[in-house]
């Protein structure tokens, strides 16, 4: 796979290119002054074009000729001690097959023989390190290179995404199930991360949300800490990450298992915007269109609960949307849950409320893997200073929404690929009510 995604950087640049690229794989980080090492997790690029899981390495890649060359730590004895085995140039050779294996004190000694017309690299420190050789260096054509690589997803990584989707879906079943009979956030965390861990994926991609009731309308809750209210509802937005690529799913539902209203209502309204920009999604279209059809579903679906009111248009003119989906759409998702290439160079995010966060303008194109996750909350932040604002206060039906200010909010994401005419649905985890109902009943 990794042979496939060299090829694609190679091929980004003009053949006989005489430059180097040089990539730095991740480090391993410590907890303060202490010897307690962080879980090791690679850097997303260096995973791309090596496929090697291990902190201290380089790789350099030669436009001219096409060839890329290992550079790895040269360990002594007390790091065998300390860490466990070091393997040999040689493993390397035969598990990768790159055409050279180098130590990293060979480094220098290789930039200033080969003497590059540039050195393309990421970052302002490695381009320091090149500089100090007296090379030229360039950090901006890479990032945006590699991002063009990484947008679009070959045949093996999509099976590779496929499989962090099929077991954090088992897990997010799972959870649904066990909630009933949990007390506390972590509990329902614990019960998540034993399928994703007991499958194998020691690492999860990003911190989950495991939200009770009010919990839930914080968009970033981490703190899972909280006792679970049993009349309320619970939002768990968490994923697995299989070989560097991340899943990353929202469900939210009834700690009793049955929908009742305000939920209900609320709910439908989130699942309709869900749908409606899962099957607008295909190529050609634009992140941005799509987040404008959730907005509008989202105030047509207040208006028709009576929770606000007016024109629709009108509602749409001053973005109060917004109020109750202030985050984006959706996003790139890849090694990286945010992945690279949202934003092409010179586009910038879209200055208003709410699409000012869409992680991705982009035009839909085959081979792109998105995540759809329209959002509905009752933030009392946002929602307290709109009843008194000229903007927003008639449209809002302020007793409605006053009543709710307690209650929380709902998300509901899944993983798409988008393929030549729509797009494929990695994520099988319930979202009709009823689905939902039947598996935590069952
Ligand atoms: N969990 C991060 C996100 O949904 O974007
Ligand atoms: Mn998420
Ligand atoms: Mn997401």
């Amino acid at each position: 796979m990794e042979q496939i995604n060299r090829n694609k950087l190679f091929d980004v640049f003009k053949p006989d290119t005489d430059a180097l690229v040089y990539l730095k794989a991740g480090t391993v980080k410590h907890r303060y002054n202490t010897d307690f090492e962080y879980s090791f997790r690679q850097e997303s690029n260096f995973l791309y074009i090596t496929g090697i899981d291990e902190p201290d390495f380089h790789v350099i890649l030669d436009l001219k000729d096409r060839t890329w060359h290992l550079v790895m730590p040269r360990r002594d004895a007390k790091f065998a001690v300390w860490m466990g085995h070091v393997n040999p140039p040689e493993y390397y050779k035969e598990r990768f097959s790159p055409d050279s294996v180098l130590y990293d004190d060979q480094l220098e000694m290789v930039f200033k023989k080969r003497e590059p017309e540039t050195v393309f690299c990421l970052t302002e420190d490695s381009a320091a390190l090149f500089r100090g050789m007296g090379l030229e260096c360039n950090t901006e054509t890479l990032p945006e290179a590699m991002a063009y690589c990484r947008s679009i997803k070959s045949d093996e990584e999509l099976v590779l995404m496929r499989r962090a989707n099929e077991v954090a879906s088992e897990a997010h079943r799972t959870a649904m199930k066990m909630v009933g009979s949990a007390s506390y956030e972590y509990e329902v965390k614990a019960a998540f991360e034993h399928i994703t861990q007991k499958n194998g994926m020691l690492h999860q991609p990003y911190g989950g949300i495991f939200a009770s009731g009010s919990n839930s309308a914080i968009l970033h809750y981490v703190k899972n800490s909280a006792p679970i209210e049993k009349k309320g509802h619970f939002m768990i937005d968490a994923g697995a990450e299989y070989k560097g690529y991340a899943a990353d799913i929202t469900r939210t539902f009834p700690v009793s298992g049955t929908f009742a209203k305000p939920l209900s209502d609320l709910y439908d309204i989130t699942l309709q915007a869900l749908v409606e920009t899962t099957s607008g999604a295909r190529p050609g279209v634009k992140m941005e269109d799509l987040h404008l059809h959730a907005a509008k579903v989202i105030v047509e679906g207040l208006k028709n609960c009576g929770y606000v009111k007016g024109d629709v248009e009108d509602m749409m003119q001053v973005n109060l949307f917004a109020l109750f989906f202030p985050h984006g759409l959706g996003h790139f998702l890849g090694l990286d849950t945010h992945d690279v290439g949202g934003y092409l160079k010179g586009v910038e995010p879209i200055d208003r409320p709410g699409l000012r966060f869409l992680r991705a303008r982009r035009t839909l194109e085959k081979g792109m893997v998105i995540t759809i996750e329209p959002g509905l909350y009752m933030i009392p932040a946002l929602l307290e200073p709109a009843f008194s604002d000229a903007k927003y206060k008639e449209f809002l039906n302020e007793s409605a929404l006053r009543k709710l200010l307690g209650f929380g909010g709902i998300r509901i994401e899944d993983n798409l690929v988008i393929t030549e005419s729509g797009t494929e649905n990695m994520t099988d985890v319930p979202k009709k009510r009823a689905d939902i109902e039947a598996l935590m009943k069952g």
